[in-house]
């Protein structure tokens, strides 16, 4: 492959997805269809846990991220999981349609699922817009932005003196000179090139 960083021109937002009990960012989101209750699908890595809680629950929602969203929002939804940790406890949300949404974002769109469809890696929900809300008429985060501007929108501490390589994806640090061959992250299962190297953590 030439240069696949073309890829990051495909535009897409930042989102945090929700369902009961749980959820994670996405970028893997797209609408499907028009009309009043268009389809719109989100593509969840089979790793996470928000995967297993929307297959047993049938009603998602995705909250759209601006620009000046809380960094934190990213990564304690994108950074972590709720295997570990309670997501919800510092970020305020409102509930709707028995889902939680992100009180720090543009609005939200609430989706009843449909339909799904399965790969090696991921799972591609696909639901009916079924209520939504604009809460600020802002510019939105896209995947591109945050690829270009994470170093700056979120500081990841790493051990001093030690070479780190990090997960661009889920932010999973791997200490050591070299990635192994046939490394894949071991959090989010994503290959080695999706990591990018830090000299000696301060
Ligand atoms: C910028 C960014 C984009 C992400 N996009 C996706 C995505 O589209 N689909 C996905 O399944 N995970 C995506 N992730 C990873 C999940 O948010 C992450 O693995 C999360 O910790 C999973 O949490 P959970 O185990 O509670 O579900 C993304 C993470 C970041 C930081």
């Amino acid at each position: 492959m030439k240069n696949k960083k073309i890829t990051r021109k495909i535009s897409q937002g930042m989102y945090v997805l929700t369902t009961k009990n749980g959820g994670c960012i996405v970028d893997a989101v797209s609408q499907i269809s028009a009309g009043d209750h268009p389809l719109i699908s989100v593509s969840v890595m089979k790793n996470n846990y928000t995967n297993q809680l929307l297959k047993e629950n049938d009603k998602f929602a995705l909250s759209v991220l601006g620009k000046d969203v809380n960094a934190e929002i990213i990564t304690t939804f994108g950074m972590n999981s709720m295997r570990d940790i309670n997501k919800f406890e510092k970020v305020e949300t409102e509930e709707v349609e028995g889902v939680k949404v992100i009180n720090d974002s543009l609005g939200y769109m609430v989706c009843e699922k449909i339909d799904s469809i399965e790969n090696e890696t991921h799972t591609l929900f696909i639901g009916k817009l079924i209520e939504a809300d604009l809460f600020e008429d802002k510019e939105a985060m896209n995947y591109g932005y945050y690829q270009e501007n994470k170093n700056d929108l979120i500081k990841v501490t790493t051990e001093k003196g030690k070479t780190a390589w990090i997960c661009t994806i889920c932010g999973y640090i791997y200490y050591g000179e070299e990635l192994p061959d046939d490394f894949k992250c071991p959090k989010c299962g994503v290959d080695k090139n999706l990591f990018e190297k830090k000299e000696s953590g301060v």
